[in-house]
């Protein structure tokens, strides 16, 4: 049985851990999901799941990691930011794909929804790549719903296609 959990600064150095070992095999399905798709160069995703980038927005208050856990092993995992205002942004969510289609990532986005409310926050936003049909579907199940489509330069120079999705989570 899956559960999900706040990560603490051990489990966040656990998680940081993991994904960096993870998307070392540039033939897994991890990396073509979140990297070789988007020409992310390997710099920019290393210092992405850096311990110390992991653990300094941690360390704002502002940004959570859920963690989903099968006994000791991670399933995937959620992060969350607060910003300004009322408003969380779901800066990232990833289910490894053993796990995939189990209903994980919902359990996750579950979890960071009422810690969220609890929080105050009246809205959740995310970003994704107008191609990435699997996330979209997954924010759209979930009943988010898209406000905003924008063409970004990303920080590794590309250009990218961004559909915003917003969800209302405390009226
Ligand atoms: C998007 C992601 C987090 C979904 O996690 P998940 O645990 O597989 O999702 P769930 O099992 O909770 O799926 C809920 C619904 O989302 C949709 N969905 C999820 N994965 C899907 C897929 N591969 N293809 C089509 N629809 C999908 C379905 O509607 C699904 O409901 P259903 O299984 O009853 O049809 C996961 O696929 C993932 O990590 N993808 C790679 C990283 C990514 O794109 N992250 C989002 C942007 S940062």
């Amino acid at each position: 049985m899956i559960k999900i959990k706040k990560a603490t600064q051990k489990d966040i150095q656990g998680l940081s851990k993991l994904l960096l070992a993870l998307l070392e095999n540039k033939n897994s399905q991890l990396y073509q999901d979140n990297v070789s798709k988007f020409g992310i160069p390997e710099d920019y995703v290393n210092n992405a799941f850096a311990r110390e980038t992991m653990l300094k927005a941690a360390a704002t208050g502002k940004t959570t990691f859920y963690l989903a856990l099968d006994g000791n092993e991670i399933a995937g995992f959620a992060q969350v930011t607060l910003q300004d205002g009322c408003i969380a942004e779901l800066d990232r969510i990833i289910v490894f794909p053993q796990y995939a289609r189990q209903g994980v990532g919902t359990q996750l986005l579950h979890e960071a929804i009422a810690d969220h409310k609890q929080k105050g926050a009246k809205t959740l936003i995310v970003n994704a790549g107008k191609e990435e049909a699997h996330a979209r579907r997954f924010y759209e199940k979930n009943v988010f719903k898209q406000i905003n489509e924008k063409l970004i330069d990303t920080p590794w120079g590309k250009k990218l296609t961004l559909v915003t999705y917003q969800l209302h989570i405390n009226q």
